[in-house]
């Protein structure tokens, strides 16, 4: 049998290193890929003035699995400032490779897991009752819509005079921003749609079902966002009574979540939620069991497919240029993992999983982040282990 050929997309800042890093311990357990690198991020920016060429888009077209470190994005006008010369005058805006990617592929459907690793340092813990300390079980897993809602793309400064008339013909809009200047107003519009919505829902629920969950959590803001987060509880209430009635829906406030969830976060399993509350319930949960090091994802489209797996932290410039890469691989190699959940090769996946839970637990080799150091690069002489000193471990404790 021939091959398969995974896309690699290392970005910017520690992308490489974290990918690399995962790239040696997929080997080992076994996986057989041709790798072909692709373009995308800052550099790609500066000199060609897009951040996402379109040989990145064909090559991942082609073959439909790509694992992605991370990249830099600035704001639009740091953004300009940075383009080379030649691109300078040409009218160029920024706007982020990644979202764009998520948007060019429908890649609808982002799951982002987080689960205690028994032993991590990080792990929270409370107070008990009786004033002693627990530490309880993190199990959950975030869908995220992930193409639609605030990060749709669909934005304005100074709004042109027909999107100001079509605004004026609702009351609100009129009695409280009727009178602003055009200048003086931006607007980001927060879209759903209804079929983004029911694919996200279900596959939560499926999710749940497959998995054992009794539960699926809905986490909006129905009472404000009426119309947004109103439709999608609506859609979720029928969609648990018609197809999966033995799975309890349940429906909180994000605002109110985000308390929740350092009180009890053991009270949650599946979590579903638009694309910028899933970003921010999913970055809260992962605080819970480590941070970002330990934060992995998969997006994808069911329908093609395609997916582009990775960790959910971005670039850390600030640790980009170490002589010897300090930042945890844990996030990018649990996100290799799910790759090849997807691409069905579920064994070697947790012949991996099996040997980072090892690697934690028993605690003698750790990164930076895990011994609660500062980054910086003496960390190393200090004991921690190198980006690349956790994937030999890793490697070391494979079967
Ligand atoms: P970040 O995730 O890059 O880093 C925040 C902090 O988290 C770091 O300073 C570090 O303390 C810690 N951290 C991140 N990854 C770690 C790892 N593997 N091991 C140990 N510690 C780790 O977020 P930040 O600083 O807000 O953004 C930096 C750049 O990354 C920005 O340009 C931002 O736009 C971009 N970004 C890209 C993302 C992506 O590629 N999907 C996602 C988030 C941010
Ligand atoms: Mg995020």
């Amino acid at each position: 049998m021939s091959k398969r050929t995974i896309v690699i997309l290392p970005g910017d800042g520690i992308g490489r290193a974290v990918l690399d890093a995962s790239l040696r311990v997929l080997k080992a357990a076994g996986f057989e890929a041709d790798y072909q690198e692709a373009d995308i991020g800052w550099e790609f920016w500066k000199n060609e003035g897009n951040p996402l060429p379109q040989r990145t888009l064909d090559l991942i077209a082609e073959h439909k699995i790509a694992l992605f470190g991370a990249i830099t994005s600035k704001p639009k006008d740091a953004a300009t400032e940075e383009l080379s010369s030649s691109f300078k005058d040409k009218g160029l805006i920024y706007s982020s490779p990644i979202v764009k990617l998520r948007q060019h592929f429908g890649l609808d459907i982002c799951m982002r897991p987080c689960h205690t690793y028994t032993g991590n340092p990080l792990n929270f813990i409370r107070r008990s009752a009786d004033g002693g300390v627990e530490e309880p079980e993190v199990d959950v897993v975030i869908f995220r819509q992930n193409t639609e809602g605030l990060y749709s793309g669909v934005e304005w400064s100074n709004p042109q005079s027909e999107i100001l008339d079509g605004l004026m013909s609702h009351p609100n809009y009129k009695k409280n921003f009727g009178n602003v200047p055009a200048v003086d107003i931006s607007i980001s519009t927060r879209i759903f749609t209804k079929k983004s919505t029911e694919r996200i829902l279900r596959a939560a629920f499926e999710h749940a079902q497959k998995y054992n969950y009794n539960s699926v959590t809905l986490c909006e803001k129905p009472n404000v966002l009426r119309e947004t987060s109103g439709m999608m509880y609506k859609m979720a209430l029928e969609m648990q009574k018609n197809d999966f009635p033995e799975i309890e829906l349940w429906n909180t406030n994000v605002d109110a979540q985000m308390m929740w969830l350092t009180k009890n976060p053991e009270n949650y399993g599946v979590i579903v939620a638009g694309n910028l509350f899933g970003d921010i319930i999913s970055d809260g949960f992962a605080g819970l069991i480590g941070g970002l090091g330990f934060a992995c994802s998969a997006q994808y489209n069911p329908d093609t497919g395609i997916g582009v797996f990775e960790p959910t932290h971005g670039s850390a410039p600030k640790y980009a240029d170490f002589p010897v890469s300090i930042v945890n691989p844990i996030a990018m190699i649990e996100s290799a993992c799910m790759m090849l959940d997807f691409i069905d090769e579920q064994s070697i996946a947790a012949n991996i999983r099996k040997a980072v839970a090892e690697l934690i637990e028993e605690g003698k080799v750790r990164t930076y982040d895990m011994l609660k150091m500062v980054g910086r690069p003496g960390v190393i002489q200090q004991g921690a282990a190198s980006t690349d000193a956790i994937a030999d471990a890793i490697i070391a404790k494979m079967v």
